[in-house]
């Protein structure tokens, strides 16, 4: 009898166990291109904010530009869930999706993920499922199973691309899984509140971020974040919400000094692009934010950002970094695009 009920707990652990598992059509085996680190990096594209359930063409565009290298900035999926069978159907149905496997198979991709594919709406580390979604989100982005990142808290990393003098090192950011609580307050146009005490990023990733930092021998040092850094004004989900987070990255940049820093975020379901001056940086801080591959706001509204260059872009959007490493210092452009591959801004950065 004992022997029949191991067998049976065992048989229904191994169901629900497969049943967690992102499916991937046979169709699409061997598709996907390999990401290989060796490749130098002319063309960077990204972006956010992916509503399984809306239309996915905006794929096709983002095809046209023949990026290198495919940088995820979180809300993959709207999840929105504590049941990781939903959470596994939903990324399925992306993974799945002919237009993102055209992406798959000229890009290859990497990402971080911001609170709806986390697991629920503005949550930090007291979401009770981040390690089970920790590891749907790598199986998704087709992180080897030996990877460092699988034997350890938090879904940060980093990829270094390039030969030697053309090298791009991604550092991607987990800005959920030790994000301390923020408050909010109640009815129409909710505001957060400032944690003053709270933290971003967890002690262990701090430590972690600073070394690779200082490790860095990129001629560009992208850093990816789910959420705004720069911009501070808006009621939304921000750095801002955790000023000592915010002031405490800053000041590592200005301590570490790394070449060509850029930092990158979704999250708002528009584009924009912030920069902002650091004492002691030989360039100005520049941060592109670019959301809403499937969606954007519904109305045109104006928003306060002081640290703003160019225009607010309320489309549906994905970035595009452009390195020509033809000259002794790379130069580097920056675009935000749309439907019909439409060009809304573009700006040199350095
Ligand atoms: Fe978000």
């Amino acid at each position: 009898m004992k022997k029949i009920s191991i067998f049976f707990f065992g048989f229904l652990f191994l169901i629900t166990a497969c049943a967690q598992d992102i499916k991937v059509d046979p169709k699409f085996a061997n598709t996907a291109r390999k990401l290989d680190t060796k490749n130098t990096l002319q063309t960077i594209a990204f972006g956010s904010c992916n509503n399984q359930s809306k239309s996915q063409e905006m794929w096709k565009n983002v095809v046209v530009n023949k990026p290198d290298l495919w940088i995820w900035l979180g809300d993959i999926i709207y999840a929105d869930t504590k049941n990781m069978q939903v959470m596994a159907d939903k990324y399925s149905v992306v993974k799945n999706n002919i237009d993102y496997r055209r992406l798959l198979a000229c890009s290859p991709v990497v990402g971080i993920w911001d609170d709806h594919d986390f697991g629920w709406n503005d949550a930090g580390k007291e979401y009770p499922m981040k390690r089970e979604s920790k590891r749907l989100m790598l199986d998704f982005l087709d992180v080897p199973k030996n990877a460092s990142v699988r034997n350890r808290e938090g879904i940060y990393q980093s990829y270094v691309f390039g030969e030697s003098g053309k090298k791009v090192k991604i550092i991607l950011l987990d800005t959920r899984f030790f994000r301390d609580p923020v408050e909010r307050t109640s009815g129409r146009n909710k505001k957060y509140l400032p944690n003053h005490d709270g933290d971003v990023l967890g002690e262990a990733q701090w430590a972690w971020l600073e070394k690779e930092l200082e490790n860095s021998d990129a001629q560009i040092n992208i850093i990816a974040s789910g959420y705004q850094i720069i911009a501070k004004e808006h009621r939304f989900e921000k750095w801002g919400n955790f000023p000592k987070s915010r002031a405490r990255l800053f000041e590592l940049l200005q301590k570490v000094k790394p070449a060509m820093p850029i930092l990158v975020s979704g999250d708002r379901h528009m584009a924009e692009l912030s920069r902002t001056t650091l004492v002691g940086l030989e360039n100005p801080l520049f941060e592109i934010t670019s959301s809403g591959l499937t969606h954007t706001w519904k109305e045109k509204r104006k928003e306060a950002n002081q640290y703003r260059v160019g225009d607010l872009v309320i489309e549906k959007n994905f970035g595009v970094f452009k390195i020509d490493w033809s000259g002794k210092q790379p130069k580097v452009m920056v675009e935000v695009r749309g439907l019909k591959n439409r060009l809304f801004l573009r700006e040199e950065l350095f």
